[in-house]
């Protein structure tokens, strides 16, 4: 009867088994060296001889009744194992991704690395000149001596008697000529500053300065430049007109517009009904200005431009108030993503 008693418990405890370590556990209970169906094995030579041969057989059946039970739960179990490792595996291929932020670049630095794109791809090259500039040759040298009225125009911070935060880039005119020969081909641009201050105007802004000085320069090759850079930045359709203007480091002078960015030059309310927007100031570079550099006006000639870049970027994105510019809110700057 011993032999049914054991075959029920450990049936039992094999049931029992959560996972096919807890099962492993009653085998090793029943069938392992100490276990008890081994004991039972062991206890044989205790008996009495003849009633060996019945007891062993007995026990032997009981032995491969308890495997085979083993076995078979151990399949279920391990099936069930294998049904549950899978499913905790499973991939959701209809789930949203997870985000990662990516970051964008400013858009004064994308309209910035994209006239400079422009601009090296006809020639030039990049010339950054300090921020802090002399006297010299932020005015001075550029025909803008100290009591020229032009000066109230660029008003801006002086950091000593001589040195002031440069109010334009085409300080860098003059470090370029004095360092380089002709042909010249430079473009500078950079941080300028200016003590104004609106929704169009702010105290802190960047230019990109041009510069070319050859033999033969003519203002027609200014306009055919200005063509080609108006239907880059804007549209294939964009046009460019030059109005006669004043500055001291050129002569003539132009201001330059382009055709409505959001009209294309019917009128509306950004160009106030002209269908024309400035977006630049250019002209001849003046013979002052190169003699102050020695380079002979006789045989030399050269156009220069210079054009605020958050201007161009309001224009090609539509921005109504420069502030947004320095802001830094995300949610404004996130837009300017590819
Ligand atoms: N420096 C001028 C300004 O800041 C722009 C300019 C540059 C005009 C070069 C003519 C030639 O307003």
């Amino acid at each position: 009867m011993e032999d049914i008693e054991l075959l029920n418990e450990a049936t039992q405890e094999a049931e029992a088994a959560e996972d096919s370590r807890a099962l492993y556990e009653v085998k090793m209970k029943f069938l392992g060296r100490t276990g008890k169906v081994t004991a039972l094995l062991k206890g044989m030579k205790e008996l009495a001889a003849e009633a060996r041969p019945a007891f062993g057989k007995k026990v032997n059946a009981l032995r491969e009744a308890l495997e085979e039970k083993f076995a078979a739960i151990e399949e279920r179990l391990k099936k069930r194992e294998l049904e549950r490792k899978l499913e905790g595996e499973q991939i959701d291929v209809t789930m949203p991704g997870r985000h990662t932020k990516a970051g964008a670049l400013h858009p004064v630095t994308r309209v910035k690395d994209r006239l400079i794109d422009l601009f090296s791809g006809m020639g030039f090259e990049v010339f950054e000149g300090p921020e802090i500039e002399n006297d010299y040759y932020n005015f001075t040298a550029l025909n803008t001596p100290a009591d020229h009225p032009a000066r109230d125009m660029q008003d801006t911070f002086y950091l000593t008697e001589e040195f002031l935060l440069r109010t334009q880039t085409s300080a860098g005119q003059i470090r370029v000529m004095e360092q380089k020969k002709p042909p010249i081909k430079i473009l500078s641009p950079g941080r300028v500053f200016r003590s104004d201050d609106d929704a169009t105007h702010s105290p802190m802004f960047h230019q990109m300065e041009g510069l070319v000085v050859d033999k033969g320069i003519t203002l027609c090759d200014l306009q055919g430049m200005l063509d080609e850079f108006a239907r880059t930045m804007f549209a294939e359709t964009t046009k460019t007109r030059l109005r006669p203007s004043y500055f001291p480091f050129t002569e003539p002078s132009v201001e330059v517009d382009v055709s409505c960015t959001a009209c294309g030059g019917k009128g509306c309310a950004l160009c106030k009904g002209t269908g024309w927007i400035e977006v630049l100031g250019a002209g001849m570079v003046n013979r002052r200005v190169l003699e102050n550099c020695g380079v002979d006006p006789d045989v030399y000639s050269g156009f220069a431009f210079g054009m605020g870049i958050e201007r161009i970027a309001m224009l090609k994105y539509g921005i109504n108030n420069i502030k947004l510019l320095t802001e830094n809110d995300v949610r404004f700057l996130e837009q300017f993503k590819d």
